[in-house]
């Protein structure tokens, strides 16, 4: 059990790095002692806007920091392995921004350099820590559900493309671009609320459409604009099939003719869930469906009792687990068989075959 004053440092100082991780960790007891970034202008005006002591513009530097204990990587996807990497062997806790990285050879590297520095790796799949999420989670657990036969993930952006040139639309260092961006959050979702079950076979399909037309462009990313590389896709839809019978249905847009929408539909054979917060309000986006004398009836479940979610809810979880309070919510593992997931979402779209293990 860790009982000093944990201290923490930042790589990158982009839009998640300012809006979550710095302060999450100030909201669960953390001191972030220094930040780093590339671009040290964007580092020392994340330290003065955000009253943080020390930057660096190489990470090395800061990694090798001996009063640092925790370390986040909120870099471009494809410098997450070699950061981490470089972290664990300097004996920090390591939480990851998601995807957890751009290959699943890398991220076997990760997490077998954490087994070998005995420290934790965790990735911020901060959707998992919705409270409408924990409940779904529950709702599964204790069987209200019955056997799922259809887990349902929507993630349509209508304008939400992170910029051209920036480095989520260029694939050498993104991986990939809807698919890692947002699909990582969708499927990771799926497989948690299911209990991670196995993948019998993958029909994955992607489309570079609109991106290619500029169109779609939305506000997130650092480095947003109007020009540069474009070579990712800006859907991605998947057909999953699991071996105990049910199915995952992915779809995931960064851009769309059509209103922006994020849904997360549960289909059991004793009971359903549904998350919509356009369709049931921003305050009460999840229903229980269940069938009462034979006809289905929905129910609007009471949240109260499960903890904040978010990026926030994700870092009190991994400080927890640092400070030996708690186990892990997030392995590594689990990350890791997400990222094959994908990458065989994108062989079969490449090939147009369907993948099996
Ligand atoms: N969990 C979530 O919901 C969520 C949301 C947004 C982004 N992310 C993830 O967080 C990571 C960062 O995303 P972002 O939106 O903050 O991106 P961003 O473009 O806003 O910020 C990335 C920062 O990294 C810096 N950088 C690039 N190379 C560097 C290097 N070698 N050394 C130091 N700094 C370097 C850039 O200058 C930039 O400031 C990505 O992996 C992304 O997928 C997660």
């Amino acid at each position: 059990m860790t009982s000093h004053t944990l201290r923490a440092g930042v790589l990158g100082c982009g839009d998640i790095a300012r809006r979550g991780h710095i302060p999450g960790y100030r909201a669960a007891g953390v001191e972030v002692a220094a930040v780093c970034d590339a671009n040290i202008d964007r580092a020392r005006a994340v330290a003065a806007d955000l009253n943080v002591p020390d930057v660096y513009a190489d990470y090395h530097e800061l990694i090798a920091r001996p009063d640092i204990d925790l370390i986040s990587v909120c870099l471009p996807n494809a410098l997450h392995a070699e950061a981490s990497i470089a972290a664990l062997q300097a004996g920090k806790h390591v939480l990851c921004e998601k995807p957890i990285a751009t290959s699943s050879a890398d991220a076997e590297r990760m997490i077998e350099t954490a087994r070998q520095a005995g420290t934790l790796l965790s990735v911020n799949q901060h959707m998992r820590f919705d409270p409408t999420a924990q409940a779904m989670r529950q709702a599964v657990c204790n069987g209200e559900l019955g056997d799922l036969y259809l887990i349902d993930m929507r993630m349509v952006r209508s304008q939400g493309i992170p910029g051209y040139g920036s480095w989520f639309t260029n694939k050498e260092l993104a991986g990939a671009g809807a698919l890692f961006d947002i699909g990582v959050h969708m499927l990771d979702l799926a497989m948690y609320l299911a209990g991670f079950p196995q993948v019998a076979a993958v029909r994955g399909f992607t489309s570079m459409a609109l991106g290619k037309q500029k169109i779609g462009l939305g506000s997130w990313g650092a480095d947003r604009g109007t020009e540069g590389r474009y070579d990712v896709e800006d859907t991605a839809i998947a057909h999953i099939t699991l071996t105990g019978g049910g199915v995952i249905r992915l779809i995931v847009t960064w851009a769309a003719f059509g209103l922006s929408e994020e849904r997360i539909t549960l289909f059991g054979d004793k009971g359903g869930a549904d998350r919509s917060a356009d369709r049931y309000g921003k305050e009460t986006p999840l229903r229980f469906y269940k069938a009462i004398n034979g006809k289905i009836e929905g129910f609007t479940p009471d949240l109260s009792c499960f903890p904040a979610g978010g990026t926030a809810g994700s870092i009190a979880s991994f400080v927890s687990a640092v400070r030996g309070k708690r186990p892990l919510l997030v392995h590594p593992e689990e990350t890791l068989t997400v990222l094959k997931m994908l990458e065989m979402i994108q062989r079969s779209a490449a090939t147009g075959q369907e993948v099996t293990l």
